[in-house]
């Protein structure tokens, strides 16, 4: 192994010009995150690996959004106190950070598409039965195809101008499916109040599910951060692949926004979030002492050995198909996490969650007789996160998905402007033969 030292775009992603500048034969993109490099000749101002197929290095997560290291961009808008989501959305869509003049005009056109018209609000979200708000939310999307007058058009202006508006309602469309969800599904009857086009994303969604309208600066500040950091994860995370994918056949913004939202919804992607939430829930009840490493350890294990909670075996939140030594997204919540624990009586909560995550690493290589190392990913501290902030469990994924947006709009533009070949992944089917009789007595 030889070092090199230099920018990755995004975790997984080489810039393309490195390929012809020194000479990269391809570029690798393992499932457990090694493998960056594979026949680098020639040595400049770029650091890290140069690897032969199979050699296998832990990398420390960054993540860049158009080259700038979230942790630089969040660190920015916490010092600042300004709310850094719309800046965001803007910088992936147009592939710089705004003037103040161009935030100040990007936050009002986003304002202005903010509410939905009332008759999309009740038939197309609050008539329509669906339990589950990831799905109302693709449907929703779908439904908006309807009130376009140019849902086809894939030129650059018209696909951004459908991402502005998409990226806008969004949270609008998750306010008022969760309230469809609780009167139809749980029997509670909720207001759901109008969004207000001077305020941010963050700011709104809290507005909009609280009865009496108030949050704190502070709730609203974290919730911006949580936006940020889930923004964009490059092209190889499954949502963002999907929009690449859906968007190469041509097809319209919305059948490939809506895709990714079934994508997202997945228990091992965008979805992870409530299972963490699920799995803690099923730990704190079996867990009596919550300080003891033998006691968490032992249980921790029945799970993995497939005895518990989930039949795969898996600690949700812990792992990550890129990151290996870190999750630079879930280390900044970490650390939001605790101070909003400590603020809010919900210390124990947090040290049994830093318990767990300092835990399943020895227990995992234990088990699996590997010294891989392994650490804890956004899901893990977000929904802990957003249940101090009283946010509903079946509103983390969808909030997810508001976060999301952006990437998936960005990654649209860029393979309907770039790829011009539909994706066509060489496949091989495995042919499964399935009794008939297991589905005909169901
Ligand atoms: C994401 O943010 O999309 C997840 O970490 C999953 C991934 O990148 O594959």
């Amino acid at each position: 192994l030889k070092k090199y030292s230099g920018i990755m775009d995004t975790h997984n992603r080489i810039p393309l010009d490195l390929y012809e500048r020194y000479n990269v034969k391809r570029g690798l993109r393992n499932s457990d995150g090694t493998g960056v490099l594979v026949g680098l000749t020639e040595i400049g101002d770029v650091h890290g690996y140069i690897m032969e197929e199979g050699d296998k290095i832990p990398v420390e997560g960054v993540l860049r959004y158009r080259g700038i290291d979230v942790k630089e961009l969040s660190k920015g808008f916490q010092q600042e106190k300004r709310f850094g989501f719309e800046e965001t959305i803007f910088l992936l869509l147009f592939g710089y950070l705004p003037s103040s003049e161009e935030l100040s005009n990007f936050n009002e056109q986003i304002g202005d598409f903010r509410e939905l018209p009332d008759q999309f609000t009740e038939d197309m979200i609050l008539k329509a039965p669906s339990n589950n708000i990831m799905n109302k939310l693709a449907r929703s999307v779908l439904a908006a195809y309807s009130f376009d007058d140019y849902a086809e058009d894939i030129s650059v202006w018209n696909m951004l101008r459908q991402s502005v508006k998409l990226i806008a309602q969004l949270p609008t469309m998750a306010a008022y499916a969760y309230q469809a969800k609780a009167y139809y599904y749980m029997g509670k009857s909720l207001f759901i109040h109008k969004p207000d086009p001077s305020l941010s994303t963050a700011e709104n969604l809290l507005l909009m599910i609280r009865p009496n309208r108030k949050y704190k600066d502070i709730e609203a500040e974290i919730l911006d951060l949580s936006l940020v950091l889930h923004a964009e994860h490059g092209g190889g995370n499954n949502s963002a692949f999907s929009t690449h994918v859906v968007s190469s056949s041509g097809t319209d913004t919305y059948s490939a926004i809506a895709a990714a939202i079934g994508s997202l919804k997945g228990p091992l992607h965008g979805g992870a979030n409530i299972q963490v939430a699920r799995m803690m829930d099923d730990i704190k009840k079996h867990v009596s002492d919550w300080k003891s490493d033998k006691e968490i350890s032992e249980y921790v294990t029945k799970i993995l050995m497939k005895d518990a909670f989930d039949k795969k075996g898996l600690i949700y939140g812990m792992g990550h198909a890129v990151y290996t030594l870190s999750d630079p997204r879930a280390e900044i919540l970490k650390e939001k996490a605790r101070e909003l624990a400590a603020s809010s009586d919900r210390m124990d909560e947090f040290c049994l969650f830093e318990k767990i995550e300092n835990l399943v690493p020895g227990i995992f290589q234990k088990l699996k007789n590997n010294d891989k190392p392994l650490c804890a990913n956004v899901d893990f501290y977000s929904g802990f996160v957003y249940s101090i902030l009283n946010i509903p469990e079946d509103l983390y994924t969808p909030i997810f998905a508001i976060a999301r947006i952006p990437g998936w709009c960005a990654h649209r533009v860029e393979e309907i402007v770039s790829g011009g070949r539909i994706i066509r992944p060489a496949y091989k089917s495995v042919s499964p033969r399935v009794p008939y009789s297991s589905l005909k007595n169901r």
